[in-house]
């Protein structure tokens, strides 16, 4: 078995195949073979959980995670996706009950960390990022989920959580628990502080837009000054300008008249490394942009306030992201215009 392989009963052809290429395959990738996202087409992981617990997985995503919500999709759509996803793995959708599991958390918690938190967490917060570096492959990042997520603990039932630990899933770091010597006591005790992870979710995490959609100065000197500036205090933050030109380059009819507005590109190993490792859709934020604009005489030095794109992932890794590039950015412009 080991990586999930293929099936012939998918069909990409179909509205929940277009609609999974469309929304999801970027990260848990073609054929839900796995990506940035955990692969959808293991079997472990098909033979674990219900359609309604992928529907409710897709409708609510793990905030605060890479993983995002839908909520614009209709259920009409919800419904073809989980379809789709289902038709990956030749079984049926398996049948549980909806009894609680009754356990002891407090037995559990001991379990949880002798046994599961190097993976998932000393309070089942999940692996930091992506997995994905310069240096590992993609394909091999499956990192542990988050359990003490608002949106895990509301699609997952008790059953499925304990059938997920008997289960295991071959084909990644999670091992089935009995395999680690645990009895079927220590899995419902497991299960059962799992579940509590819901008394301490204080909050849904919901990451607000920044006031300030543009952080902006206006400069004492002279256009071609600035731009030399800015290029001066690029170097002096340890950074490396990537790239250089009138904005709008390529796009914009040269004979036009002469424009005053130049973007500079920036960004260093570290910086792409450390974006890279937090979530796929970096891209929005690398490298850095600083814009040089003269209007009317008066110049000024702006650049968008890339907390706005954490606001609208609600993934925690990426808002640290895009604090950190905040002050960057601040603290570039200040020193270009002092
Ligand atoms: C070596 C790392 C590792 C250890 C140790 C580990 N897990 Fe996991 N666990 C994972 C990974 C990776 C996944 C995601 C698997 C996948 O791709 O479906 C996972 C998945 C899960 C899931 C399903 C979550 C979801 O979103 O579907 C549960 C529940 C879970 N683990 C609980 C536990 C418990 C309880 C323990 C301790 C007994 C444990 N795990 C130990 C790595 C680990
Ligand atoms: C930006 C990346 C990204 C996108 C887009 C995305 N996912 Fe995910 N998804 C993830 C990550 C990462 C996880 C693991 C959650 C965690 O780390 O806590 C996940 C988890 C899941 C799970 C839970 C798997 C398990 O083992 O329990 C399901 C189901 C899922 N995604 C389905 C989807 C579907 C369907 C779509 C498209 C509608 C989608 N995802 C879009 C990144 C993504």
């Amino acid at each position: 078995m080991g990586r999930p392989e293929v099936t012939s009963d998918r069909d990409e052809g179909s509205e929940g195949g277009r609609l999974y290429a469309l929304h999801c395959s970027a990260c848990h990738g073609n054929y839900g073979l796995g990506g940035v996202g955990i692969p959808l087409a293991l079997d472990d992981f098909l033979e674990s959980v219900t359609d309604r617990y992928i529907a409710l997985t897709i409708r609510f995503g793990r905030p605060g995670r890479v993983m995002p919500p839908f909520p614009r999709l209709t259920g009409h759509e919800v419904l073809a996706i989980t379809k789709y996803i289902r038709s990956l793995h030749w079984a049926d959708e398996p049948q549980f009950s909806s009894e609680p599991v009754v356990g002891d958390p407090v037995a559990g918690r001991g379990l949880f960390a002798a046994f599961c938190a190097q993976c998932h967490g000393a309070n089942g917060e999940g692996g930091q990022g992506t997995g994905v570096s310069f240096s590992r492959p993609r394909f091999k990042s499956i990192l542990a989920p988050a359990l003490n997520n608002a949106g895990f603990l509301a699609s997952a039932s008790d059953q499925i959580i304990k059938h997920s630990l008997i289960q295991g899933r071959e084909g990644t770091p999670m091992r089935s628990v009995p395999a680690l010597g645990l009895s079927e006591q220590d899995i419902n005790d497991l299960v059962s502080y799992i579940r509590s992870f819901q008394n301490q979710l204080t909050k849904q995490v919901i990451i607000k837009r920044p006031a300030d959609a543009v952080l902006l100065q206006q400069s004492p000197y002279s256009y071609q000054q600035t731009i030399e500036n800015v290029k001066k205090a690029v170097a002096d933050s340890d950074y490396s300008v990537v790239r250089e030109q009138l904005l709008g380059e390529g796009i914009i009819d040269p004979d036009e008249g002469e424009r005053k507005q130049y973007v500079i590109y920036f960004a260093n190993l570290e910086m792409l490394s450390d974006g890279l490792g937090r979530d796929p859709r970096i891209g929005l934020f690398l490298p850095g942009k600083i814009v040089i604009a003269e209007y009317e005489g008066v110049v000024k030095v702006l650049t968008s306030n890339p907390k706005q794109y954490a606001a609208l992932f609600n993934n925690m890794a990426l808002n640290d992201f895009a604090e950190a590039l905040y002050r960057t950015y601040r603290t570039i412009l200040q020193a270009a215009v002092l």
